[in-house]
């Protein structure tokens, strides 16, 4: 498969996808969406592939949407276009995916980031908000995952003043899961890769659309979902060998069946 704006490889069961657009520092285009939306269908479909990790440059995971893309872009033609609503595919990814993030994540950048199943900082991240800046507001979900993910008042905080949050506050604020030396992002978020492609697979994607679960519904439905997934997990053949694997003091064999 060959990309414009990605580069994608392979390390056994993890699909390493880099944004790739140095000179717009990884500005977000109608490009890089269709890339990406192909890249994470084929990780998504390919049996051996059990985590991705989606990065950046140590400058840029990226800078936002492209602002040069949408200088000329009317309301009209924003809605007729529906401008930016194929993330939805991205956000549809089944297995596990992690943002290793490095440099500048702001607007689009921040918000993609933040689709991910797990956000990995490096000391360097700088994350932010700034659309208000250019007089607009986040439009690929910044406000409601940010507000999610830290709360309303440090989202107002963000998306009023468009100032940038450093990866210690974004750590603090629960933004992240953690922040690592520059130096360590990629072996950092590639163990953590490795970890859970080691989990079985199907427990994998229960597991995330479990914990998805909770900001799409409330407490009564989503206690209801998950343990409907727990239920629907005793099928599996993986459940059985885990708790065998368990009570045989060995390590688990999975079959993802
Ligand atoms: C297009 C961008 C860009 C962007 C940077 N570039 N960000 N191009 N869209 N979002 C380009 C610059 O124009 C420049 O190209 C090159 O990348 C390097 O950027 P510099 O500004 O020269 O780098 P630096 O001085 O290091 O400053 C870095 C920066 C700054 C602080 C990140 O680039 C910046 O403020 N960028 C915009 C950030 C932003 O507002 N993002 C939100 C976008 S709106 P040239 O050709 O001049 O060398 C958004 C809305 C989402 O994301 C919702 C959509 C529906």
């Amino acid at each position: 498969m060959s990309y414009e704006t990605i580069l994608v490889e392979t390390q056994g069961p993890v699909t390493v996808i880099r944004l790739n657009r140095p000179q717009a520092l990884n500005a977000l285009n109608t490009q890089v969406l269709a890339d990406l939306i192909v890249a994470f269908r084929a990780f998504d479909a390919d049996p051996d592939q059990r985590c991705a990790i989606l990065t950046g440059s140590e400058k840029a995971f990226a800078a936002g949407a492209d602002i040069k893309q949408m200088q000329e872009k009317g309301y009209a033609e924003m809605f007729g276009e529906d401008f930016f609503a194929d993330w939805s595919k991205v956000t549809g990814t089944r297995k596990p995916w992690i943002a290793a993030v490095a440099g500048f994540a702001l607007g689009g950048g921040c918000e993609l980031a933040m689709m991910a199943d797990i956000m990995i900082a490096a000391d360097n991240a700088r994350f932010g908000q700034p659309e208000i800046k250019l007089g607009v507001c986040p439009g690929m979900g910044g406000s409601q995952r940010l507000t999610r993910a830290v709360g309303k008042s440090k989202a107002m905080d963000m998306c009023l003043t468009g100032r940038m949050m450093d990866a210690t506050e974004a750590e603090r604020a629960n933004l992240c899961s953690k922040v690592v030396p520059l130096a360590d992002l990629m072996d950092e978020a590639m163990k953590m890769a490795q970890a859970i492609a080691a989990m079985p697979p199907l427990a994998a994607i229960a597991n995330k659309e479990a914990v998805n679960a909770a900001f799409e519904t409330g407490l009564h439905h989503g206690l209801l979902f998950e343990r409907r997934s727990f239920n629907g997990l005793c099928a599996t053949d993986d459940k059985a060998e885990g708790m065998a694997a368990f009570v045989e003091k060995r390590p688990g064999v999975w079959t993802g069946k």
